[in-house]
């Protein structure tokens, strides 16, 4: 049974760029939280604002941010945390997979040097014992021959060999929480599950939570305990996983469902209508009513908010029953 106190709480996120003198609002009071143990499944079309809000967590967004809202981890409000403590937090207590692995390893250092970094920064671990939990590390990651592979440099692996060695990076000092940004896209199917597999693992012996970014929703429905649909910087579903395949609410989602490719590889179902609105450019109201088959005068008069439509599972739709 899932922990459901929040280790995580997110309240009123909101995110704009600045960018030819117009602020561009990539996340918009977004408000979701992560119990204990609890892998969070969050999904959108790209450039929904997805890997925004993960990077706002650890204060890696660029200087060209501006960000609000609260996002309460360990009794603190880590958006307003002194550089200081954010990189005593970082890479202990909560840990990122980066989207692009191969950006975010350091060329000149030896995947060994890198995995047992976090271990020497963090806890001042001699770096023969670091080592050697690193080694353990990329064991428990299936790289293969990962003795030998402790001495490569980055570019000698392929794709899906760096995702592992990010993988393994965050893993290193436990963390409590784990911002995993599509951490399995370069990795083959069984691979991937295999990964997967690891991180829930984890989550059963050290009660590690998962913010779990993706698109893909077969992984969503393996994985996650609950799910958080994201469209042009806004929240427009949460729920728990059972309910948001089962019953999902939001035109979007229904329609995000459809397009589910089938398992036996063929074509898509069905594709979305149109393109995702660019942030310079969003219409007024919902920023689905572009592309949404239910679309009415009312989508065009107001921005909806996440209701409660059942316990647990909020949708923001203005056709939703007693929308006021
Ligand atoms: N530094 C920046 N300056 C201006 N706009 C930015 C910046 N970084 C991101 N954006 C914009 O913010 C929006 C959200 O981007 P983000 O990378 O969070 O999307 P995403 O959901 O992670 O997409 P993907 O699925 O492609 O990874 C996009 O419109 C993107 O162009
Ligand atoms: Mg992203």
């Amino acid at each position: 049974m899932v922990d459901t106190t929040p280790i995580l709480d997110i309240r009123d996120l909101t995110v704009k760029f600045r960018s030819g003198g117009q602020l561009l609002p990539a996340v918009d009071r977004c408000s979701f939280s992560i119990g204990k143990g609890e892998v969070l499944g969050l999904v959108g079309e790209s450039g929904s604002g997805k890997s925004t809000t993960a990077m706002a967590m650890l204060g890696l967004l660029p200087k060209n941010a501006v960000i609000e809202g609260d996002a309460h981890f360990g009794g603190a409000n880590i958006l307003t945390l002194p550089e200081t403590e954010l990189t005593a937090l970082r890479g202990r207590r909560i840990s990122m997979i980066f989207q692009d692995p191969m950006s975010s390893l350091n060329p000149v250092l030896t995947v060994g040097e890198q995995v047992a970094e976090p271990l020497v920064a963090h806890y001042g671990l001699p770096p023969m014992e670091a080592q050697t939990r690193a080694l353990e590390l990329l064991d428990r990651v299936k790289i293969p021959d990962a003795r030998r592979r402790l001495h490569s440099y980055p570019n000698e692996l392929s794709g899906g060999l760096r995702q592992r060695v990010m993988i393994a990076m965050a893993l290193a000092c436990e963390p409590e929480l784990l911002l995993a940004d599509e951490p399995t896209t370069a990795l083959d199917v069984t691979v991937q599950a295999q990964i997967l597999d690891l991180l829930l693992d984890l989550r059963d012996e050290s009660g590690l939570s998962i913010l779990l970014i993706t698109h893909d929703l077969g992984v969503v429905a393996n994985f996650a305990d609950q799910v958080a649909v994201m469209y042009c910087g806004r929240l427009m579903e949460t729920a728990p996983v059972n309910t948001f395949f089962d019953s999902p609410s939001h035109p979007y989602t229904e329609a995000l469902i459809r397009s589910i490719p089938t398992d036996n590889g063929a074509p898509r179902l069905e594709t979305i209508p149109g393109s995702v609105p660019k942030l310079t450019d969003l219409p007024p109201g919902c920023p689905f009513s572009t592309r949404c088959q239910h679309h009415f005068t009312a989508c065009d008069e107001t921005v909806p908010v996440l209701r409660e439509i059942a316990p647990s599972h909020f949708s923001a739709c203005v056709r939703t029953p007693d929308y006021a």
